[in-house]
């Protein structure tokens, strides 16, 4: 198994009050005791209605920040007593990407770096090493060479990421922890890297947790697809089967895909259209 997740919960506390004099905080479950694992090489969808907690749930998968309860195994090793060289490699084997590339890449420096960066940080490469490995994942990722002299203020949102996308997968992980990287694309980008994904999953064996609210692509991309609604995983739907959603919130999800006909959808989603992808 390559992670295992039993029973996680993250509390946080909001502060309810505006008086200095009569402070009073409000103990709120962004994760509710969520329980499920990922194999190695499976392809597992996420979705759920905005703040439902799937954010704070890939943040706990990577050791962004603590759990108040539960715990998570990687290769089945607890994440959480994790140091030095064992948190290093686990950090290295199991990458997210984040909603929000605007924060994930420093302004301040060139592409070139920000992609040599996590190359410098894991191996000892020569420089023609480096740049060898960056220019034949750019090509796989469909990015010019020429963007590497240039600062991601000048990139478009689809540049930046892929971007992104290339800093993770040049550590070769073993789990990429995807969380909405497609909502900002166009169309035609967001096939491409759909398509992109599925190829590393059948050449590498790269396992997936995709984030996304676009259900018609999580669908035609993942085997199995948890749906997580005030915290909680509330029902798991498998693609192989015609699907059956017991929990109302799931219902309501996939209601726009019910309708078998294409252009019957209330919101059709180009970009699985594009990607052709027939579920596995
Ligand atoms: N650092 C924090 N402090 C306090 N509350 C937080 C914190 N981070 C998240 N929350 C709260 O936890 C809940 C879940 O948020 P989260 O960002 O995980 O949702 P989400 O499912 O990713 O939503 P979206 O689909 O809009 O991205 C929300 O109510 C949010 O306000
Ligand atoms: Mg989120």
């Amino acid at each position: 198994m390559l992670l295992e997740v039993k029973n996680l919960t993250k509390m946080y506390r909001n502060d309810m009050s505006l008086s200095l004099f009569r402070p009073s905080a409000r103990r709120e479950k962004a994760v509710d005791g969520v329980t499920f694992h990922i194999r190695k090489g499976e392809l597992v969808g996420l979705v759920g209605e905005s703040g439902c907690g799937k954010s704070t749930l890939s943040r706990l998968l990577v050791k962004l920040e603590p759990p108040t309860g539960g715990d998570i195994l990687f290769e089945g090793q607890r994440i959480h007593p994790l140091r030095g060289a064992a948190l290093k490699d686990f950090r290295k084997s199991c990458q997210l990407i984040f909603q929000d590339t605007a924060s994930s890449l420093n302004p301040s420096l060139k592409i070139r770096t920000l992609l040599s960066e996590p190359l410098d940080n894991y191996y000892s490469l020569t420089r023609a090493e480096k740049n060898r490995k960056i220019s034949v994942l750019m090509d796989k990722v469909g990015l010019r060479t020429e963007l590497l002299n240039r600062y991601p203020r000048s990139l478009s949102g689809g540049e930046k990421q892929r971007i992104s996308i290339c800093r993770s997968l040049l550590l070769e992980p073993k789990l990429l922890i995807c969380d909405e990287i497609v909502s900002s694309l166009d169309v035609t980008s967001q096939a491409s890297l759909l398509r992109l994904l599925k190829q590393l999953n059948r050449e590498s064996g790269l396992a997936l947790l995709f984030i996304s609210h676009d259900l018609e692509a999580v669908r035609k991309l993942c085997d199995r697809i948890l749906v997580m609604d005030k915290g909680k995983i509330v029902e798991e739907v498998k693609n192989a089967e015609e699907p059956v959603y017991r929990h109302p919130c799931t219902a309501r999800l996939f209601s726009s895909l019910l309708v078998n006909h294409p252009k019957e959808r209330m919101t059709p989603s180009p970009a699985s259209d594009i990607i052709g992808m027939e579920p596995d």
